[in-house]
């Protein structure tokens, strides 16, 4: 079935590239630009979108690797407003007596 009429890919198309990506590597993110990209195309009018990532999630070799998952909820060791610097270089936060 063709998916994007503007470059004529089809679902195996996708699939295809969906598989070929995740062989060469497993830690991968395949987004639709990257199938784009993998097949030489490039996007036109954008009307297929919701298509094509239909197609993508239709393939269990999409899925993000484990090592990747769940980073948005984790939380550093470093406090965010320290930005990694050993003490404060603001004015306001120092003491003023030294
Ligand atoms: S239909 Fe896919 S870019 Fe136009």
């Amino acid at each position: 079935m063709i998916v994007c009429s503007c470059e004529r890919i089809s679902d195996k198309d996708i699939h295809a590239a969906i598989n070929w990506m995740r062989a060469a590597d497993d830690a991968t993110i395949i987004t639709p630009g990257k199938i784009y990209h993998a097949l030489g195309k490039t996007p036109s009018c954008g009307g297929c979108m919701k298509l094509f990532v239909a197609s993508m999630r239709s393939n269990s070799n999409l899925e993000v690797p484990a090592g990747l998952r769940g980073l948005r909820g984790t939380k550093s060791k470093r406090s965010v407003s320290d930005e990694g610097r050993s003490q404060s270089y603001r004015v306001s936060e120092q003491s003023v007596a030294g």
